[in-house]
């Protein structure tokens, strides 16, 4: 079993984002990522498609033998990880926005989110802002179309830099000194983010702490991958496969986006 294919879905490739911190902290497990790209962004959708999609997303994975699954997804992550845990065995990983890093952080006692309405409106966000974050002013921007941008491979356009303007300007009027991307496409624009905010906003996501988590839950369950043979990386989208490949690329040679129908 311990052989078996760690699971890695998002509504797009997203994902990627925390893929490769778990291939950095976890160098010897198979992986097989799942781009559902046709459906981004889950967003705006309501909690039962969310549902109806992540549902979809799991039952590939499973059918392809993973021992455990990553929902690399905010979106899908605080509206669908309840109902996967109910319904399936396998051990599952959420993301979640880095709210009480952010508010620990803060001398400014003010921090900055940007996220997808679905993850702002979550119980999930309220509840962690509750708990974490009493002490500091939340500023929240709906990232509307960064999503699309991004699937449609535009992150370097004149589109994507006006809108980083519009959402990123008001919270740096309200005297943000941290920015919690609470979306797993958004790390793919901190380039770009810098060149608006500046060094000295402090810019953070989650990808290293959901490493560190599924590496937590695979040596408890018994399932790290203790044999050091070549490891098989799947990606498989049912978009666009250039613009997996493309984000694929810009940090490793030789990796390969497949299209599939699912
Ligand atoms: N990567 C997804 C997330 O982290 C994108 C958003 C969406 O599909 O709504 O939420």
């Amino acid at each position: 079993m311990s052989v078996a294919p760690i699971g890695i879905f998002d509504s797009g490739i997203g994902g990627i984002t925390i893929y490769k911190e778990i291939h950095r902290l976890l160098p010897y497990e198979n992986t097989i990522y799942l781009a559902d790209s046709k459906n981004a962004p889950y967003g705006g959708k309501g909690k039962n498609k969310i549902i109806e999609y992540s549902v979809k997303n799991t039952e590939f994975l499973l059918r392809n033998g993973c021992k455990l699954i990553v929902v690399a997804c905010n979106t899908a992550s605080t509206n669908a990880v309840k109902y996967l845990r109910e319904h399936y065995d396998v051990p599952f990983i959420r993301v979640q926005p880095a709210i009480k890093p952010a508010a620990l952080n803060s001398k400014t006692k003010t921090v900055g989110i940007l996220a997808t309405i679905g993850t702002l409106k979550s119980k999930l966000l309220y509840e962690t802002s509750q708990r974490f974050a009493q002490e500091v002013t939340v500023v929240e921007q709906v990232g509307e179309g960064l999503v699309n941008l991004i699937e449609s491979g535009k992150t370097n356009s004149a589109k994507m830099t006006e809108l980083l303007n519009k959402y990123l300007q008001p919270m740096l009027a309200e005297n943000i000194d941290q920015l919690v991307l609470g979306c797993t496409h958004y790390p793919f624009l901190i380039p770009q983010i810098k060149e608006i905010v500046g060094e000295k906003i402090n810019i953070l996501d989650s990808g290293e702490a959901i490493a560190r988590q599924t590496k937590v839950i695979l040596k408890q369950e018994n399932l790290l991958n203790n044999s050091h043979s070549k490891v098989q990386r799947k990606f498989y989208t049912n978009g666009n496969r250039a613009v997996l490949q493309y984000f694929l690329d810009t940090f490793e040679e030789n990796l390969e986006a497949e299209k599939i129908e699912f």
